[in-house]
């Protein structure tokens, strides 16, 4: 008898199921406030299941003309049926040359959303939505199908959005007053992730159940959310994968000091100290050379250790702006509690550094701080210029006994700490005091990472692994080329993955 029932309530279930999944040939359709869109049915990777994907829907109007450098407003209408069935835009990715996916090009035109569900659209399904911010030092990277590809994912039924946010100096460039208001691109993020919680019923996902997730700039930008008071109501749950908001590299203090750089740089003539004269520069100039000209600007400010190129990245506003998303000090915030107390899953990789250079690269930087013991310090730790050679010496010592030149993976090691995994496992800390919190360190060293490191002494993970096994990108997807150990670690991190979106 009891067997029975449960045989019985198997079956309404599978049928219950079975009519509110994809089938073959179905030309799904969404009617959204602006208009309707028609997505297209595409098989899983792992399972071989079927699942409705809408891509490149637009979530707010092009942020061009005067528009630009200006924070999203809403899309416009439109009539009839609009084709979202592939990616064609990325943002502009200041001056990265990296190719990008065939058929998608750089454009100012460029917030789209992507939405994946393995549900019906309009079938009264209500599942967990997992809401991904990618990475690329907020400079770089894009979320279109054929490098954030759902097809794994999309087999732990999870409903997947993936979004593009302007990046670099159109993204990131600012002011720090009204007229060229800050973070930009993390309000994008914010506006994609509002589309996303009144929207995302009509595609089966519960709006009170969005996890959101990034790694390394994105994952910064999932702990910026996660402060943010603006982000209040609007998530469940939160992923970050190899950075946090409380990451040197996520935080540019001297945001005025750039942005008017910015504009001598674009225009020789241009003195004035007038944010609104900057602004009217930078919207009459071409967007190209707008793009082109944020990779030189920041050369003769002393740069923050790992600084890098990453110069156009979130900064703190002034709590009397409106619209301000990040007031800050971030560190403050989570300490006490000022923050959005949802359950996290935070971690990072063994060997993080190792992906940034070759080995020369590293013998040239340990140079740089064997030389001058103050540098390892830099101007990230918040100590005084006096105490930084014995602090940096001090700090060294930790790592190796000899020199960093004589030791490059004690530099990898050290690198790793500071800009990753001190911040990570400190935010972790402070979270825990308010919410479930879930501490990683992702070690398996496999081919799916598509990466072969070669320093010696270093034999781990670099920046960005994890997100291989995770994400499908194209032309990487040869199974037979991966271990069974891989594709284990692979089941095993999606499983994870999906079970903290799905249950928390
Ligand atoms: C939508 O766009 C795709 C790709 O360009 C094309 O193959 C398809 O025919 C279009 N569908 C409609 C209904 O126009
Ligand atoms: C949708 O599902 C909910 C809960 O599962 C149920 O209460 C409601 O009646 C359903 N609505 C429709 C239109 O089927
Ligand atoms: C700068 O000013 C000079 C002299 O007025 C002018 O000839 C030149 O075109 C200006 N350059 C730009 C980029 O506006
Ligand atoms: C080299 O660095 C590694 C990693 O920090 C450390 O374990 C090792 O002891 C160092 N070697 C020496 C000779 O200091
Ligand atoms: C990594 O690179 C080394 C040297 O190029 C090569 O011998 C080795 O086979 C590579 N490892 C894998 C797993 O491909």
């Amino acid at each position: 008898m009891f067997l029975e029932m449960k045989i019985c309530a198997t079956l309404l279930i599978l049928i219950n199921v079975k009519t509110s999944f994809a089938e073959e040939d179905e030309v799904p359709v969404v009617k959204l406030p602006q208009g309707q869109i028609q997505g297209h049915t595409l098989r899983s990777s792992l399972g071989n299941k079927l699942y409705y994907a809408f891509q490149e829907i637009p979530y707010a109007a092009p942020p061009i003309g005067t528009l630009r450098f200006k924070e999203a407003t809403e899309p416009e209408k439109w009539k009839g049926i609009k084709n979202t069935t592939h990616n064609t835009r990325s943002c502009y990715i200041n001056g990265y040359t990296v190719e990008i996916a065939p058929g998608v090009t750089e454009s100012e035109d460029c917030l789209y959303l992507n939405v994946y569900t393995p549900v019906k659209p309009g079938s009264n399904s209500s599942i967990p939505v997992l809401f991904w911010i990618h990475g690329g030092g907020f400079y770089f990277g894009d979320g279109t199908f054929p490098v954030y590809g759902p097809q794994y994912l999309i087999d732990f039924d999870v409903v997947v959005v993936t979004i593009n946010y302007r990046l670099g100096a159109f993204g990131f460039l600012t002011t720090e007053d009204d007229v060229i208001p800050g973070n930009i691109g993390l309000k994008d993020q914010h506006f994609a992730l509002q589309w996303t919680y009144s929207n995302i019923n009509l595609f089966g996902g519960d709006p009170k159940q969005i996890t959101i997730v990034g790694e390394s700039a994105g994952g910064a930008s999932v702990g910026y959310h996660l402060i943010s008071k603006k982000t209040a109501g609007l998530i469940a749950g939160a992923i970050l994968q190899s950075g946090t908001a409380i990451c040197s590299f996520g935080y540019q203090p001297n945001g005025n000091y750039y942005a008017f750089e910015m504009g001598k740089a674009l225009n020789k003539n241009f003195t004035s100290e007038k944010s609104s004269d900057l602004l009217k520069v930078l919207q009459d100039a071409d967007a190209q050379d707008i793009n082109e000209i944020s990779l030189e600007v920041p050369e003769d400010k002393e740069r923050r250790i790992g600084g890098g190129s990453l110069v156009w990245v979130p900064v703190v506003e002034s709590e009397e702006l409106d619209g301000a998303f990040i007031t800050g000090p971030m560190h403050n915030d989570i300490k006490e509690g000022n923050v959005n107390k949802v359950p996290v899953m935070i971690g990072y990789n063994s060997e993080e550094e190792i992906v940034f250079g070759s080995v020369d690269d590293f013998k040239e930087k340990a140079a740089k701080l064997d030389e001058d013991d103050s540098q390892i310090v830099g101007n990230v730790y918040n100590i005084d210029d006096t105490n930084k050679e014995t602090a940096g010496q001090q700090l060294k010592k930790l790592y190796t006994k000899t020199t960093f030149e004589d030791n490059l993976s004690a530099l990898v090691k050290f690198k790793t700490d500071s800009d990753f995994a001190t911040p990570i496992i400190r935010h972790a800390e402070l979270h825990s005091s308010l919410a479930d919190v879930f501490l990683y360190q992702f070690s398996y060293k496999g081919m799916m990472g598509f990466l072969n490191t070669s320093i010696e002494g270093v034999d781990a993970v670099g920046h960005a692994e994890d997100v291989k096994y995770l994400w499908h990108v194209d032309g990487l997807d040869d199974f037979s080329s991966y271990s069974i150990g891989d594709r284990l670690t692979q089941r095993r991190l999606l499983k994870l993955w999906s079970n903290f979106v799905k249950h928390r």
